[in-house]
């Protein structure tokens, strides 16, 4: 999936919804970031944690902001433009340029499920840690991210359509032992699974009915099975039988 134009325009009004604001708090949370600190985090996007992390480390820390996607590093640059300590890298995560041990941890958020080559940036995130030092992740179980209301068969081929859009869908699942296998140990996960009955303007359902809409079209379904599709999202909802659930995981292991 490209994340310029639109795409990256409705991937950063999911981060601003409380969706976005629940995982950063997750990260945060679990981080342990002392002032100083070096932190990267990988497939950053517009930058919403970037902040966060800059005020945490204080002005003798470093954030690096990577992502490949100059779309996505101009609106992060633009947010973080009042920050010294935030250096934007824009390149994929299999290739920081970063020195060996450089950081003190690293985080990512729902961006490894879209490398196709996930070993790869799982082995420069490995390079560029301190031994101790912790990786956080958060991606989504794709398999549990759904719409309910709509016509099941139509419904079944929007969701299903929408599996080309990432190359993993369960990463989660896979994570732990990739992690394990790379040196990392006290390995956990969480859940910050949710699940929404409303689709006003401000929900994260709402963004993630046009994503998905869209993405659509691109694979092959009509206008008119997208737009009967949406139509009958929003009947259910007025019927109070409307329902997106999503599965986000929050892993976290720390390098021996
Ligand atoms: C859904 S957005 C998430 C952005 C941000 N982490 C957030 O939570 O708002 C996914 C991001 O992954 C980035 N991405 C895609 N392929 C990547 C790669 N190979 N290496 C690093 N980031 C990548 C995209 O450019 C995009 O900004």
């Amino acid at each position: 999936m490209k994340f310029d134009s639109d795409i990256g325009k409705l991937a950063r009004l999911m981060a601003e919804s409380i969706a976005g604001t629940s995982r950063r708090n997750a990260i945060l949370s679990e981080m342990r970031i002392q002032p100083g600190d070096t932190i990267i985090d990988v497939g950053c996007g517009a930058g919403h944690l970037l902040p966060h992390l800059a005020k945490a480390v204080g002005g003798s820390g470093t954030i690096y902001g990577l992502d490949p996607t100059t779309d996505q590093m101009e609106q992060a640059k633009k947010r973080c433009e009042d920050f010294q300590n935030i250096i934007f890298i824009e390149e994929h995560a299999d290739k920081s340029d970063l020195q060996d041990e450089s950081c003190d941890s690293a985080t990512s958020t729902q961006a490894l499920e879209y490398i196709p080559n996930v070993d790869a940036a799982l082995d420069e995130i490995t390079r560029i840690i301190k031994p101790g030092g912790a990786f956080v992740n958060i991606s989504i179980l794709w398999d549990h991210f759904k719409f309910f209301g709509a016509d099941e068969k139509l419904n079944d081929k929007v969701h299903e359509a929408f599996r080309a859009h990432c190359s993993h869908q369960m990463l989660p699942m896979e994570l732990p032992g990739k992690l394990a296998h790379r040196g990392f140990s006290m390995i956990r996960d969480k859940s910050l699974a949710y699940l929404i009955t409303k689709r006003d303007e401000n929900s994260p359902a709402r963004y993630t009915e046009a994503v998905m809409a869209n993405f659509a079209l691109t694979q092959g379904m009509t206008e008119a099975e997208v737009s009967d599709w949406k139509s009958q999202l929003e009947a259910a909802e007025q019927q109070g039988r409307f329902g997106f659930t999503s599965f986000p995981v929050l892993t976290v292991g720390y390098l021996n």
